[in-house]
């Protein structure tokens, strides 16, 4: 019985998702980029982490100059939030997502700070229900085909394969796009510039994720220069049919 209502909830929600307009929280804005369309428009989303609020303005400018124009931030640091404001109000050309969300509260607050979408290493019914009641697209990680067969369900056909490498890399991507045609992802952990041309090259993946291109380092560092080229070099690189 318990069951029974269990997948009746689920099956309510389920027919709810559908693709939505990445937004700017601050304004209330809707801007006219979906998830799809942000995750097709690079190559290389790059993932960041920022521990001084103070570089996140200059960085996300190095990273335009290079031709790119998604980021995740990722929620790791007591500055993220900060960081994400700074880059709402500031570079607002930068489309702007946030990382690491692993509650609702997470996605909440990141949407408040000026998130426009939210990326989570993994897929919990709460975050889906979430976001879907904030209105905010998610771009949710899974690691097997069950978990993409679940969040296919959910209704999210553009999903990030996390920990890449560690899950199974270009061989799990191969391997999924036989039973589960429909679906797009965004492979990221463990991935680098060598490697992503590779999965760049699958019929199934849509972009890459990853920190190589803004390392802690080179944030820590300031090396904007540095970064605009690994940036530059990342935009050249070409997907797939996808
Ligand atoms: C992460 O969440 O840490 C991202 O997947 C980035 O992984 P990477 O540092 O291996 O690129």
């Amino acid at each position: 019985m318990v069951r029974d209502i269990h997948w009746f909830c689920l099956c309510l929600f389920d027919s709810r998702f559908q693709p939505r307009p990445v937004f700017s929280h601050e304004s209330r804005n809707i801007m006219t980029t979906t998830l799809p369309d942000l995750l097709r428009r690079n190559p290389v989303m790059p993932v960041v982490t920022i521990a001084d609020s103070a570089r996140a303005v200059p960085l996300a400018r190095a990273l335009l100059a290079g031709g790119v124009s998604a980021i995740e931030v990722t929620l790791r640091t007591p500055a993220a939030l900060e960081a994400i404001r700074r880059i709402a109000g500031e570079v607002p050309e930068m489309i702007l997502g946030a990382g690491t969300v692993l509650a609702p509260q997470d996605g909440e607050a990141a949407a408040a700070a000026g998130a426009g979408f939210l990326v989570s290493p993994g897929l919990t019914g709460n975050l889906a229900r979430a976001a879907d009641e904030m209105g905010a697209p998610l771009l949710p990680g899974v690691a097997t085909a069950s978990e993409a067969m679940q969040a296919r369900e959910w209704g999210f056909s553009f999903l990030k394969l996390f920990p890449a490498e560690a899950a199974g890399g270009k061989a799990l991507l191969r391997s999924l796009s036989g039973p589960l045609p429909d679906l797009r992802f965004c492979p990221t952990g463990g991935i680098d510039a060598i490697g992503a041309p590779g999965y760049l090259a699958l019929v199934n993946v849509v972009c890459v994720g990853g920190s190589w291109i803004a390392t802690d380092a080179a944030i820590a560092g300031s090396d904007w220069v540095h970064i605009t080229e690994r940036a530059k070099g990342a935009s050249a690189l070409r997907t797939g049919t996808v």
